[in-house]
């Protein structure tokens, strides 16, 4: 069982385990590719135990203390609470390393894999144009229509992987975990939910049933856009932990003891962060609602958004996430933007503070707009990480930036 599990969420979050010998408060980093033996004899157990003797370490690559404690606690904070659920959490360089092992885990040439359009960029790309070389196509469907999810998979036997992003990039769309993996679970199909947008504090996949939950930890669960770091959790029976360990130790995109200890830091306060974040975002989503230059707002705390029930009921809160479309299109949007004096201009998410996109004139520039549209990211959307701040300071610079569009 996980050492993390008995204690309570907050506790989890904020306590360390004392991995070295010295009974260091704050689990030192652990900078070294390898680990020398006491004798010849330690060798040939570890060597003999095909290198699974527990508290042994031999080189980085296969195992390292500071990547492993973080790693198990962030699979407590997923597993919190769940009766019965023993799991595993495996910290790797990035969450598109964690995303690409838990999938290679789950399908092999000549699969298929069902998931939704709107995914995260990279993980489309992946899907779509990487792994279909390899004989793993991607079927899409909307995740929405549960019977329509049923059917596909009734009917084409090759299918052996849900894929699931919820709440999903950028228009916050949320899929039904419980019906979806309920689904999966009759037909013998595996799951895996992205969490990165909620965060184990907010959502718990495996409550519903959910296989795999990944992470690109780099976002709310460091929280201070500090080291690029993803993870994979599962179930902790023996020929699943193997399977993805055995693709994190081929493939070898470990996490660094040092993006770990960073890691760490982040995930001790992600509950005060993560409440301060949806606090902010939903103050955030009303000016914006209440502005003659927006459209539609995308936040799953307005009753308004289609998915607010549906986030209400699988979700404990609604997160820092919150995307917008402006009257004006694309010269609204980059007008918009350059009207933004004190939040931060980038593409990422999840930091302390507040970060602002214009996907259509940046990121998406190069996408020719039937193709991106199709994913939501139309010209006049603007996706927002509503941070810590002071929440005046945030609507003054939003207000500032929509009455000079
Ligand atoms: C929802 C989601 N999943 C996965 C990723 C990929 O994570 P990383 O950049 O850590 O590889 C991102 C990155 O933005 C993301 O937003």
């Amino acid at each position: 069982m996980n050492k993390f599990s008995k204690k309570g969420f907050h506790s989890i979050c904020v306590k360390d385990p004392v991995i070295d010998g010295l009974s260091a408060h704050v689990p030192p980093i652990y900078a070294t590719s390898t680990f020398a033996y006491d004798n010849l004899e330690a060798a040939f157990d570890f060597f003999k135990s095909g290198g699974k003797t527990e508290g042994v370490y031999t080189y980085s690559r296969l195992g390292n203390p500071t990547v492993k404690f973080v790693g198990e606690k962030i699979a407590a904070l997923e597993a919190y609470g769940i009766e019965n659920l023993d799991v595993f959490g495996l910290l790797f360089s990035s969450g598109m390393a964690a995303i690409s092992a838990a999938i290679l885990a789950n399908v092999k040439a000549g699969d298929k894999v069902i998931t939704q359009g709107n995914l995260y960029g990279t993980t489309n790309e992946l899907l779509v144009s990487f792994l279909k070389d390899y004989g793993i196509e991607t079927i899409y469907a909307d995740l929405k229509d549960l019977n329509f999810v049923e059917d596909a998979i009734i009917n084409d036997e090759k299918i052996k992987l849900l894929y699931i992003e919820t709440p999903a990039n950028p228009t916050l769309a949320c899929y039904d975990l419980d019906g979806l993996a309920a689904i999966a679970q009759n037909l013998g199909v595996k799951t895996i939910v992205d969490n990165t947008f909620a965060s184990p504090y907010i959502q718990q996949p495996f409550k519903y049933g959910i296989d795999f939950v990944v992470h690109s930890s780099t976002k709310f669960l460091n929280g201070h856009g500090t080291a690029t770091t993803g993870v994979v959790i599962g179930k902790n029976e023996p020929a699943i932990y193997n399977r993805v360990y055995g693709i994190q130790k081929m493939l070898g995109a470990v996490c660094s003891p040092f993006d770990a200890y960073l890691l760490n830091n982040g995930v001790k306060t992600l509950p005060i962060r993560m409440e301060q974040h949806q606090k902010n975002a939903q103050a955030l989503a009303e000016l914006l609602a209440s502005h003659d230059a927006v459209q539609r707002v995308n936040y799953l705390g307005l009753k308004e958004h289609e998915d607010h029930q549906l986030a209400k009921e699988q979700m404990s809160g609604f997160s820092g996430m919150l995307s917008f479309e402006l009257k004006g299109g694309m010269q609204a949007g980059m007008n918009f933007m350059r009207g933004i004096q004190f939040c931060t201009l980038t593409a990422t998410l999840g930091t302390a503070d507040t970060l602002v996109t214009h996907s259509a004139s940046t990121s998406h520039v190069n996408v020719p707009k039937e193709q991106r549209e199709q994913y939501g990211i139309t010209d006049g959307l603007i996706r927002c990480s509503v941070g810590l701040e002071n929440i005046e300071d945030i609507l003054e610079d939003f207000s500032h930036a929509l009455n000079g569009i």
